[in-house]
């Protein structure tokens, strides 16, 4: 069953506010918003054509992409097109035989991934990467350490203001978890939760990390509609009241459609599209690689 905007709609109506105002303050004293002037303009992370095989695979062939301030950017393209491999070489989990990849001008292509996750490039994986035995808050709390000052946990014990500051990094954890709708099961071990709820938790971990960008690997697979609406409405969110600029891959055409300000498509580690979603639904390559010789719509996903 395919995700329906209006009741990801109707969900956002029910609950405002959206939360997040600590996390949002904690944002903008380390850096500014984008300007209005900046939205869908400035370009934030460039990927230069990238080329990467495996033995004799070619996983990706010199693929550009762009992703600017305030973007919603969605990757699609069937399986084995190369979608995660390019995050994979955007975040350093992989070395691309050629081409660069660039962070808001500085050439990021050789730094190692946790280089790169400081800078704040975060990402979720296709297959959940969380600590299993610990609760969600925990796992969340994990996310804010590059954000705590290390000297001011050391005196936790001794000093007040330290204490104070370790407080301030509960609440936005906190914080982080009433926005996902997570009260209920802060204190679960994650290894417990239903995978649905994994991949959300996986989501407030990497928010928890401030993120600059956030690549997003097939947020929603896996689950069921009322779990796909609730993870579309909380991208939306994201996106609207953090302004972060997000690349997300995902299967489900009807959200990508929905949400997505701009889709780049992958076939055999082509890029074969790039453009607005009403210019990708018309696009007649990315028809004939979607839509069957016959015309019917094959399944992208085989899961
Ligand atoms: N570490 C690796 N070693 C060998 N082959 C790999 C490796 N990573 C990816 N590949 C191959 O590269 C190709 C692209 O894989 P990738 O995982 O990027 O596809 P995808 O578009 O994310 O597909 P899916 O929709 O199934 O997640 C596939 O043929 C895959 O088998
Ligand atoms: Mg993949």
């Amino acid at each position: 069953m395919a995700v329906d905007i209006r009741n990801v709609a109707k969900k956002r109506e029910q609950r405002y506010s959206y939360g997040l105002t600590l996390l949002r303050e904690s944002i903008e004293k380390d850096r500014d918003l984008p300007t209005e002037d900046e939205i869908f303009k400035k370009v934030i992370l460039k990927a230069e054509d990238i080329t990467i095989s495996f033995g004799g695979l070619n996983a990706l062939s010199d693929v550009t992409l762009e992703l600017r301030e305030g973007e919603l950017l969605a990757i699609i393209g069937p399986n084995g097109a190369g979608k995660t491999t390019l995050l994979n070489v955007i975040s350093g989990f992989y070395r691309a035989q050629k081409g660069e990849v660039y962070f808001q001008d500085q050439k990021i292509t050789h730094f190692s991934s946790h280089r790169i996750a400081a800078m704040g490039i975060c990402r979720t994986f296709q297959n959940i990467a969380l600590y299993t035995g610990l609760s969600v808050i925990d796992n969340i709390i994990a996310g804010r350490h590059p954000h705590i000052n290390y000297n001011f946990l050391n005196g936790m014990l001794y000093f007040p203001w330290a204490r104070r500051e370790e407080a301030r990094q509960r609440q936005i954890a906190e914080d982080i978890v009433d926005f996902l709708e997570m009260e209920q099961v802060r204190n679960t071990t994650v290894g417990m939760l239903s995978y649905g709820l994994r991949k959300r938790a996986e989501l407030g971990r990497a928010l928890a990390l401030e993120p600059r960008i956030l690549l997003l690997d097939e947020p929603m697979a896996g689950m069921n509609l009322d779990e796909k609406e609730d993870i579309a409405r909380f991208i939306i969110d994201i996106h609207e009241f953090l302004r972060i600029p997000i690349v997300m891959i995902e299967h489900d055409m009807g959200v990508v459609m929905d949400i997505a300000d701009r889709i780049v498509v992958l076939d055999f580690g082509v890029k074969i599209g790039d453009g607005l979603p009403e210019e990708i639904g018309k696009d007649p390559k990315v028809v004939s690689a979607y839509l069957g010789a016959t015309g019917e719509r094959v399944a992208w996903k085989i899961s």
